[in-house]
């Protein structure tokens, strides 16, 4: 089984929430009229989510991958589920860009700037990127994403790119453990149905290491506007 096979077979494909995703909505004083884009929205984790909190607005669903896309164009009709590169958007301007464990694959400063054009007045841009929750370093945790090719940082850091990039923090929260039992859960359980591959050993591994550290890291859930 390949990993977008896996994932179709899941409602989502990273660590979050309906519930920390409506805190972001608030933050956002994102308005039932919104136009919003759920950039990298895989599976449609937050799909429906989002269409709920814009009953009079519009949800573009943004995806690379086209599988991804076709489930999610299924699933929510009211969406407009595209297939393309969170980089160039399709056409807005958006008053939320979403964006659920997606930002890492640009980096923060560049999938920022790449929005900043295609906020509407006033709009706001809410993502979770992964960092280190406090000072606590467990070398195994550090094994495991160097071997994935990531190097956590922290949420300063975070603060700084942010900055860095010119804008302005208005609200900030982690993901927490609720979030990624969504996604381990139902992950394992499907994992325990799959034969021993070296795609199954990775995300048991992976599930794993949260279990034994996962109070060490978590997603940082930002919601920021331009300066
Ligand atoms: C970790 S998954 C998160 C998906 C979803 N937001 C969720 O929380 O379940 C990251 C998603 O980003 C998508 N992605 C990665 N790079 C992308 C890009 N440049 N443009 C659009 N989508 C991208 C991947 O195909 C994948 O579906």
């Amino acid at each position: 089984m390949s990993i977008i096979d896996l994932f179709l077979t899941l409602e989502r494909a990273g660590p979050g929430d309906a519930e920390s995703l409506r805190w972001a909505l608030d933050v956002a004083q994102t308005p039932a009229d919104a136009r919003v884009l759920d950039a990298g929205c895989g599976i449609g984790a937050d799909t429906g989510t989002l269409i709920a909190a814009v009953p009079r607005g519009r949800v573009v669903a943004l995806d690379a991958a086209e599988p991804f896309v076709d489930v999610v164009a299924g699933k929510y009709p009211r969406a407009e589920a595209v297939v393309g590169d969170m980089r160039a958007p399709p056409a807005g301007p958006y008053d939320l860009i979403w964006s659920a464990g997606a930002v890492y694959n640009l980096g923060v400063g560049a999938a920022l700037a790449a929005w900043r054009a295609h906020l509407a007045p006033g709009g706001r841009v809410a993502f979770s990127d992964l960092r280190w929750t406090g000072t606590e370093r467990p070398q195994a945790v550090v094994d495991y994403f160097a071997s994935e090719g990531v190097t956590l940082s922290d949420t300063a850091a975070l603060d700084g790119e942010i900055a860095q990039a010119g804008w302005r923090v208005i609200g900030a929260r982690w993901v927490g453990r609720a979030g990624w039992a969504a996604y381990y859960e139902p992950l394992e359980a499907q994992l325990a149905n799959e034969r021993d591959n070296a795609l199954v050993e990775a995300f048991k591994s992976e599930i794993n290491c949260w279990k034994l550290h996962g109070d060490s890291f978590d997603y940082r859930l930002v919601v920021v506007e331009p300066q």
